[in-house]
């Protein structure tokens, strides 16, 4: 479904992706690892099109290499960004339509359902303010707004962030349940452990570049995976 190559991007002078080549199938889950500053989030960014880049991204075999960021969402192509990034003073049920915004208000209507049926907690709440909810609250709006959008590719960047433990298995139960409904998902997330045990592949990412691929049960068994992100 995804396929980027020799992928290349930089902030001014400083390259903060140097040469990344990944792949990601249609009903995946594969995870990215890395330390704070390894170039995560931009890689997710580059791949949504909100950050520059140079090289080439192949989604369901086109070349969208070039191609805006608002028209890669359209093609399918949604990021949850790190930090929720909800709009606090408008309504739970606005900030969801807000991720449909590329569609009909019947297909947004029909989305909407289908959100609020895998977190009641937001149809709950669909007229309280966004900026009122708990942190895990945000993260589940957040990740609802994107599916909004109907994604074939979910990137998602760093979900459980900030979150108590309870929560943490909240957002990956979600995550389980995005994958069984076999939604494609490019997942960045600080728990490595969670994260590669969710994942069917992983890549780990220091400075900019992949050095190291396998499915997330070699990568949890891997010795320097394990000392460096799992802390064992
Ligand atoms: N807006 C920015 N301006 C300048 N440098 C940035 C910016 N965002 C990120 N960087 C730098 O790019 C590198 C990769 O950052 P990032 O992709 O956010 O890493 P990660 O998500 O893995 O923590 C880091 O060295 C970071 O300092
Ligand atoms: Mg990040």
């Amino acid at each position: 479904m995804l396929e980027v190559s020799a992928l290349t991007s930089h902030y001014g002078r400083i390259q903060a992706l140097a040469g990344i080549d990944l792949t990601v199938e249609d009903g995946e889950l594969v995870a990215l690892v890395g330390a704070n500053g390894a170039g995560k989030s931009t890689l997710l960014r580059a791949i949504s099109g909100v950050q520059p880049s140079s090289g080439k991204i192949i989604f369901n075999g086109n070349d969208i290499s070039g191609v805006r960021s608002d028209r890669r969402v359209r093609l399918g192509i949604v990021q949850v960004p790190e930090g929720r990034q909800v709009f606090g003073p408008l309504s739970v049920e606005d900030n969801l339509r807000l991720g449909a915004y590329t569609r009909t208000r019947a297909e947004s209507d029909a989305e909407l359902e289908r959100v609020y049926a895998m977190f009641p907690a937001l149809k709950e709440r669909r007229g309280q303010a966004a900026g009122v909810l708990s942190g895990g609250q945000q993260q589940m709006l957040a990740m609802g707004r994107g599916l909004m959008a109907k994604p074939r590719l979910l990137l998602l960047d760093e979900p459980s962030m900030g979150l108590a433990p309870r929560l943490v298995e909240e957002i990956f139960a979600k995550v389980r349940a995005l994958k069984a409904a076999r939604t494609t998902i490019f997942l960045v997330d600080q728990n490595a452990r969670a994260a590669l045990s969710v994942a069917d592949r992983g890549y780990v990412l220091e400075t900019g570049r992949v050095v190291l691929a396998g499915s997330g049960a070699e990568l949890l068994a891997d010795e320097k995976v394990r000392q460096a992100y799992l802390g064992l």
